[in-house]
């Protein structure tokens, strides 16, 4: 197990407080915007939807407590904080998702074999595997919401998927992040075997959801093998992010300012609603 090391904690205090300017963002997500969905749009996306907001949903439990265990090796409590912090921004999406379908009159699905499968995955071994998994998800979550927002002509789904995208690029990041304090000691024969495990993962679930979400893709112009090569380009760009040097979050300060400012002045306006 790797030892305490100070970039490594920096690294993780980044990510803990750029998950927190998020958490703390406003939602300007025009959810007074008339337009519905058309019957057939609603039909196209319906399934898909469900099963993406299913597995947005997801609690981690068992993820956390691995990464309390490795923050707990490596003396790194942002670590686990961080990892916290992603978990709830996912259930944000969760959410996100749950509302635009509650008004659109599409029920929320309570569990899917797709689901199943990768919760049971993430259970079976140790902290890098339930984040590889995971990373599966993330990485075919991009072409995913590209292809969902242009699916239909809903400004308020678009808006949705543009600020779940926005998120999702930040967590391939932060993924790429923390396995490389996973894999930081590990002989570059045995990453090269990982990379390629991996690989045959992803294809295999790229299979399946082209299989359960073809449709959406379709609608928004889609091919299959551009769909593929998206989602290997991604896999590619992160895999060699992965061990060359720390991957702060960057946030540009004037960003953090407004989102501080905007929650002061809601906070203030609570506060004052509450007097009255
Ligand atoms: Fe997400
Ligand atoms: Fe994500």
């Amino acid at each position: 197990m790797p030892d305490s090391d100070d970039s490594a904690v920096s690294e993780s205090a980044s990510w803990r407080r750029y998950f927190l300017s998020r958490a703390a963002a406003s939602d300007p997500l025009p959810w007074n915007d008339p337009t519905a969905l058309t019957r057939e749009e609603a039909q196209c996306i319906q399934s898909s939807i469900q099963q993406f907001q299913l597995g947005e949903g997801a609690r981690g439990s068992r993820l956390l407590k691995r990464g309390q265990d490795f923050a707990n090796a490596t003396e790194n409590p942002h670590f686990v904080d961080a990892l916290a912090l992603f978990v709830k921004e996912e259930q944000r999406h969760s959410a996100c998702l749950l509302r635009f379908m509650q008004r659109e009159s599409i029920p929320a699905a309570f569990s899917h074999w797709v689901d199943t499968v990768f919760r049971r995955l993430r259970v079976l071994a140790g902290l890098e595997l339930s984040l590889r998994v995971l990373l599966s998800a993330e990485i075919i979550a991009i072409p995913y919401y590209r292809a969902l927002g242009a699916a239909t002509r809903s400004p308020l789904l678009q808006a949705i998927c543009n600020r779940i995208l926005e998120d999702e690029a930040a967590h391939l990041r932060f993924q790429a992040s923390m396995l490389s304090r996973i894999s930081a000691r590990r002989p570059f024969f045995a990453d090269r075997i990982v990379n390629g495990m991996h690989r045959v993962f992803l294809l295999i679930t790229c299979v399946v959801v082209w299989f359960e979400h073809g449709r959406v893709f379709r609608a928004s112009g889609y091919a299959r093998a551009g769909f593929l090569a998206e989602t290997f380009w991604e896999f590619d760009r992160l895999e060699n992010a992965v061990g060359r040097g720390p991957l702060l979050a960057r946030i540009p300060e004037a960003e953090v300012q407004e989102e501080r400012s905007a929650s002061l002045a809601r906070a203030e306006n609570v506060t004052v609603e509450s007097r009255d």
